[in-house]
């Protein structure tokens, strides 16, 4: 005998009609969830359309609308003259719920590559990425000086574009009119001479340490790494299967011979020489060309990571390490997180030509490229010269916000907290002379609203120097110096809570 659903059905059809999701897709997203639960049995008839549309007060196009789609899912069937069926294909084959003893047990250990799972260990704990800027975050540029109205049209302009060209595959390394902007940027710009052909876009500068670890490391090679030095590059890398070589850095940059000293063959350095992640020093001249020199004598590749180089407001800024490499060994990676925005995922990189036909291939074999509306808006936006007069914009910005940290700061925490004057970029450091834990610091401040990474989280191996990373280029002069204010409480706090300690000690 054929039972009918009809009862059970109506009792758990719930319609939100304050919802924005059209009413015969909630109701087909109800029938789907009954059938496939089971709670509806395969072969059971359900109530006619007629019968459904009066009982819960919708009209009978809705029902048959929803009934359409799960019959074109193949959960239902009609039968002329006989009715609605749960299809009974689905006695045999729905889909079971997942035992949640074999979930808890897999979730403890899932079988994973052994590189996979010695990287998981040695990953740097990671925080979600801002998205909203507070004092001090770091990561994010200036969103409040964004031209929203002039992206809005780009876009809207994409999109009215031919169909194959906005829809269809587009080049795997990259938009020929991207690529062609950024080459011609760096050489007006950054000093370095290219062509587009060298140019691969990747989905943020992430992506491209990912990509490069991946073709050219093998498991167990020793990687130069600044010490204390960038977050994700370090993940990248040691996912890539690199061993770390902490190399220390001081005023001049990366220390060349604590790194000949340590690992004299390496087989990749990563550096950010136009403003260290995260002290935020420049890397001299002279320890570039020691650090070619000694890349050149091992064989080994070099990151160049120029995350934030455009943004120099102190004096001239050196040229980019690409722009004095005759080596050839030298990978530039770029990104579009601070020059534009971090949601767009939009970074590259340029490769030294021994790379480019192995990265040709990669690219278009495995990787299979970025949005193509993404990439043909900032296209456009720099094709415009919008780009030129955005960074142009920034860097004033930016140099006003460091200056009213540098005023907030000779104010407020003389005494608790060296603020580091800057020449480019989006943070600087402070230095804690009172003898508190950075991390302690840190963690009071993070109690009052305020962002203030301990130097430490950066490091690798123990370093010299205690201390707060504290972005600035986000945040507003106010938010700044309203920000310092807090910031002078939370280590004084800190202060009178150790000399407190101190006395009970003795
Ligand atoms: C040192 C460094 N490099 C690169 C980036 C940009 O990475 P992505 O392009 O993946 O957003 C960041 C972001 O904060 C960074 O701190």
């Amino acid at each position: 005998m054929v039972k009918r659903a009809g009862g059970a059905l109506l009792l758990s059809v719930r319609i939100d009609h304050d919802s924005p999701r059209p009413v015969s897709t909630q109701l087909h997203v109800l029938l789907r969830e009954l059938i496939l639960s089971g709670s509806v049995a395969a072969g059971d008839r359900l109530p006619a359309s007629r019968t459904l549309a009066r009982e819960l007060g919708l009209s009978r196009t809705t029902v048959i609308e929803a009934f359409d789609r799960l019959t074109a899912e193949g959960l239902i069937e009609s039968r002329v003259g006989a009715g609605t069926y749960v299809s009974r294909v689905l006695e045999a084959d729905r889909p079971r719920p997942p035992d949640p003893n074999v979930i808890a047990l897999e979730a403890r250990a899932p079988r994973l590559a052994r590189a996979t799972a010695q990287a998981i260990e040695r990953f740097a704990e990671r925080r979600r990425l801002p998205s909203v800027a507070r004092a001090f975050t770091t990561a994010l540029p200036a969103f409040d000086a964004f031209p929203m109205a002039q992206w809005a049209r780009l876009s809207a302009k994409h999109w009215r574009g031919g169909r194959g060209d906005v829809l269809g595959y587009g080049e795997p390394v990259g938009h020929p009119q991207l690529r062609q902007a950024i080459a011609s940027h760096l050489r007006a710009n950054r000093g370095i001479s290219c062509d587009a052909g060298q140019i691969f876009i990747c989905a943020g500068a992430q992506q491209a340490f990912s990509l490069i670890g991946s073709i050219l490391l093998n498991p167990g090679d020793r990687v130069w790494f600044e010490n204390p030095g960038a977050i994700g590059a370090r993940n990248s890398l040691i996912a890539a299967g690199a061993e770390l070589v902490p190399v220390p850095v001081d005023e001049q940059g990366l220390r060349v011979d604590e790194g000949l000293r340590l690992s004299p063959r390496f087989r990749l350095a990563f550096v950010t020489p136009s403003h260290q992640q995260p002290l935020g020093m420049v890397m001299s001249l002279e320890r570039r060309f020691a650090l070619l020199h000694a890349a050149e004598q091992a064989g080994a590749w070099i990151i160049e990571d120029d995350y934030d180089g455009e943004f120099s407001f102190g004096g001239s800024p050196l040229p980019t390490l690409k722009s004095v490499d005759a080596t050839g060994l030298v990978i530039y990676v770029g990104t579009f997180s601070k020059s534009l925005f971090p949601s767009l995922r939009l970074g590259f990189l340029l490769a030294p030509p021994a790379l480019v036909g192995t990265l040709n291939t990669m690219m278009s074999r495995v990787l299979h490229g970025v949005p193509t509306s993404v990439q043909a808006t900032v296209a456009e936006f720099i094709d415009e010269g919008h780009f030129a007069s955005h960074i142009r914009r920034m860097r004033r910005i930016y140099a006003e916000r460091h200056e009213a940290l540098h005023d907030a700061a000779q104010r407020r925490l003389a005494g608790l907290l060296d603020v580091v004057p800057s020449q480019s970029g989006l943070h600087t450091i402070g230095r804690l002379h009172s003898g508190l834990s950075e991390l302690e610091v840190a963690r009071a401040a993070e109690a009052r609203n305020i962002t203030a990474s301990p130097i430490a989280r950066f490091s690798i191996a123990p370093v010299p120097e205690t201390g707060l990373v504290l972005g600035f280029g986000g945040i507003k002069p106010a938010e700044i110096e309203a920000g310092v204010g807090v910031l002078a409480e939370v280590i004084e706090g800190q202060m009178r809570q150790a000399r407190k300690l101190a006395v009970t000690r003795k």
